[in-house]
């Protein structure tokens, strides 16, 4: 165990040798900045005063040269061997309400959504609470690092956790987890972590809209916002966008819960040339300005997707001047 000291802060913590810096902060109840955990976004560097860091990941898309001339390191990749001194500044705003813990998850059931979205169930050796939206970390048997993946079911006791996760080909991570693992095994989980979880104390109708691989998220937020007392009065709009039908999911799922047609109302979209759909056509950027324009101020937006939707629904609420502290997304890389 090591011990990592912030001068500037005046405080310390303890880092295990196998943790990195960022999820040993993190577990501390610290409010150490990051958002992807995986090195690709780079929001969590700290400079280095004093001591040695490795890096996990050596090709970390966030992690460029000068940050290498400048001492700077990846929190979320960043592994100690001793102590050392540390330069960054924590927030609030990146504080887990649920400590993120290392466990064991279990595979206990799959079903597929689509030819290529399968939903992960595992049961987890310690039960670790989430917040609706918030992700973790898979270790796949085999595959170099980890990947990160949403819940997709809410849950007070935190004893299970499921993960809509969309097949990439050729992916190392989806490849184990769609063509090896067999119910009964087990996974390493790290979690929970991302600050895209629902604000049941926001007053306002709620917009959720995901591509491709953000739907189990989407999911988590729409269950957990059926299910908050303190949002009973609110509408909740759900928009999914795939390329063409097969890819278009989760109708299933949000027909199963109570007020759906009500006050819970679900609009696929595709973006392609389909003769087999009858239903909305265009990007779910397009669709959300069609159906809310101006009203889209004044709701509560979480998305989630591929980096190309994320940007477009990114430049949508700048367009219509949403509030950010409306507006809630992990960029998924
Ligand atoms: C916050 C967040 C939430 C996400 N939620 C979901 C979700 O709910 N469902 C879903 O389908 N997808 C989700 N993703 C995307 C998912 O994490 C993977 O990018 C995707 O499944 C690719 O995995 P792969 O290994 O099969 O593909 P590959 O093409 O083999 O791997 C590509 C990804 O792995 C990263 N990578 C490569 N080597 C390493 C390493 N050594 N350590 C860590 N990362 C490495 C790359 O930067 C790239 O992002 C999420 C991503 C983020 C950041
Ligand atoms: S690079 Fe570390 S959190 Fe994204």
């Amino acid at each position: 165990m090591a011990k990592i000291e912030i001068p500037s802060a005046n405080l310390s913590f303890d880092c295990g040798t196998d943790d990195t810096v960022l999820r040993a902060a993190l577990r501390h109840g610290l409010g150490f900045p990051y958002e992807c955990n995986v090195g690709s976004c780079g929001n969590c560097k700290f400079e280095l005063l004093e001591g040695e860091v490795t890096h996990e990941r050596t090709d970390s898309p966030g992690w460029t040269e000068r940050d290498k001339s400048k001492n700077r390191y990846l929190g979320c990749q960043a592994k100690v061997s001793g102590d050392c001194k540390i330069k960054v500044s924590f927030r609030d705003h990146y504080k887990s309400e649920h400590l993120p813990q290392k466990v064991t998850g279990t595979l206990t059931a799959i079903e597929d959504l689509t030819h290529d979205i399968r939903e992960f169930r595992f049961h987890l050796s310690t039960p670790v609470p989430f917040l609706p939206g918030q992700y973790a970390l898979i270790y796949a048997p085999g595959v170099e690092g980890a990947r990160a993946y949403s819940m997709g079911n809410t849950t007070t006791t935190g004893s299970d956790w499921h993960f809509q996760i969309k097949k990439v080909p050729n992916g190392a991570a989806t490849g184990v987890l769609f063509d090896k693992l067999k119910i009964g095994d087990t996974v390493g989980l790290d979690g929970p972590y991302g600050m895209a979880y629902l604000r049941t104390e926001a007053p306002r109708d709620i917009l959720c809209l995901a591509g491709g691989s953000g739907l189990s998220p989407m999911i988590s937020i729409t269950r957990g916002a059926v299910e908050a007392a303190a949002l009973k009065g609110q509408k909740i709009h759900f928009i999914y966008g795939g390329r063409a039908a097969r890819d278009i999911a989760g109708e299933a799922i949000l027909k199963a819960l109570p007020g759906y047609g009500e006050r819970l109302h679900f609009y696929p979209a595709i973006s392609s040339e389909d003769a087999t759909w009858t239903g909305r056509t265009g990007f779910v950027h397009d669709i959300a300005r069609e159906l809310f324009g101006e009203s889209l101020a004044n709701m509560e937006i979480y998305f989630a997707g591929p980096p190309a939707m994320a940007d477009a629904v990114t430049r949508m609420v700048v367009e219509y001047k949403v509030p950010m502290a409306q507006v809630h997304y992990d960029q998924f890389y």
